[in-house]
């Protein structure tokens, strides 16, 4: 299939295009660079030995997704581009609903107009509401608490209601919880602008020496060891289950809706001391407070993936650590800048 990939020179986006072509897809790539770089293209071309397309571009230009659309004979689209910074949709929240939430109405009417009825859309475990009860199924009830988790429940409120009125269209929403790890060459994984938010990729410049120690934000949770846990979910598996999702989805109309997660919980000093094993050394931290908005504990219920796309995930934290420090370690400042 011809896939539009939009966000498709992000983290998530541009190993699902090398997941894509290793399974005889042809992957379309629009991305703004806002949060990207290009020289991510060559990396795709070095492991698939194919350069798919790209174009630099925004996912709220009508005209331009319309045209690639038909220009590429698009039969369906994977919707990663987006705005993704917790702490920056408080202060920002315009920005996230214009490019989160407008970005992808005006992407479902070019679809339309092109006659492109496939979406597979980038959601997140952060549309659910707190909760003791653990696993999250797909049906646990929703409560984002921040504006960039009200526009993932937003798109999947808009989605909803797109099926109800044309049941042609399918849509399947995908609820990542925690992507982590890199491709196993090396040669791509996650290159965050700025200090990293999240706990993985600050690990990992901690271990190449860009920062000093980690923060553990928080050691008196109600949790086996008292920090934070998570369901993190290597970024390979996250990408094979796009490909399972698209799968699913082309061809059979309606509303889809699937958590991608590894179903286990890992704590912050379970990571750090993962990661230690993979990188050779102990690595310094120091506990720190709570951080605002954390939860303490949270992982998915898989079983409806794999019950429907035959997926799941199955890289485990070992992979996780030493792909991110083989990506990290032969690539201390990310991708090149061109
Ligand atoms: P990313 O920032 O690496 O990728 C998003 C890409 O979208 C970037 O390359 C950016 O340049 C591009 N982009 C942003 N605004 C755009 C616009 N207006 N037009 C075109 N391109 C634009 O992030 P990621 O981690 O790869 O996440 C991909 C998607 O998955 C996002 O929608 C994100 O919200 C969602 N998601 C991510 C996580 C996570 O922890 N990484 C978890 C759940 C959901
Ligand atoms: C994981 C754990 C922290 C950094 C975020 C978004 C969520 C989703 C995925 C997009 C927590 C602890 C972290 C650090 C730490 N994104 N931590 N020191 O918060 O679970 O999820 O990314 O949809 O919406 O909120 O991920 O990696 O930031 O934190 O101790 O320097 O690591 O407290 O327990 P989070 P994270």
């Amino acid at each position: 299939m011809n896939i539009l990939v939009t966000g498709g020179a992000g983290y998530i986006g541009s190993l699902t295009c090398v997941q894509l072509l290793a399974a005889g897809h042809t992957p379309i790539l629009l991305d703004n660079l806002h949060n990207a770089k290009a020289a991510v293209v060559d990396r795709i071309a070095q492991i698939s030995g194919t350069r798919p397309t790209f174009v630099r571009g925004d996912v709220r230009d009508r005209a331009l997704l319309e045209r690639l659309m038909r220009e590429h004979s698009i039969d369906a689209v994977i919707h990663f581009a987006g705005l993704k910074a917790v702490g920056e949709s408080v202060a920002q929240p315009l920005s996230y609903y214009d490019v989160n939430v407008h970005g992808t109405l005006v992407l479902l009417e070019a679809m339309r107009a092109a006659g492109v009825r496939t979406l597979v859309f980038s959601s997140s475990a952060t549309v659910y509401a707190e909760s003791d009860v653990m696993p999250l199924a797909e049906d646990a009830a929703k409560g984002p608490v921040n504006p960039y988790g009200r526009t993932k429940w937003m798109v999947e409120e808009i989605l909803a209601d797109a099926v109800q009125a044309d049941p042609a269209w399918s849509l399947t929403a995908l609820r990542y919880f925690n992507p982590v790890g890199a491709h196993p060459s090396g040669l791509m994984g996650e290159d965050p602008q700025g200090v990293p938010n999240n706990l993985m990729p600050f690990i990992a410049q901690v271990a190449v020496g860009r920062r000093e120690r980690l923060s553990i934000f928080g050691d008196d949770y109600p949790t086996a060891d008292g920090t934070g846990v998570r369901d993190y979910i290597h970024v390979m598996d996250l990408a094979d289950g796009h490909v399972a999702a698209l799968q699913h989805g082309h061809g059979r109309a309606g509303h889809h809706i699937f958590n991608l997660g590894n179903g286990q919980g890992i704590s912050v000093r379970q990571m750090l001391s993962a990661f230690g094993l993979a990188c050779g050394r102990d690595l310094p931290f120091t506990v720190a407070p709570r951080r605002a908005g954390d939860l303490a504990a949270y992982w998915a219920d898989p079983t409806r993936a794999a019950q429907a796309l035959g997926w799941r995930a199955h890289r485990d934290l070992a992979a996780m650590c030493a792909d991110t420090w083989r990506w990290q370690s032969l690539n201390p400042l990310g991708y090149p800048e061109n």
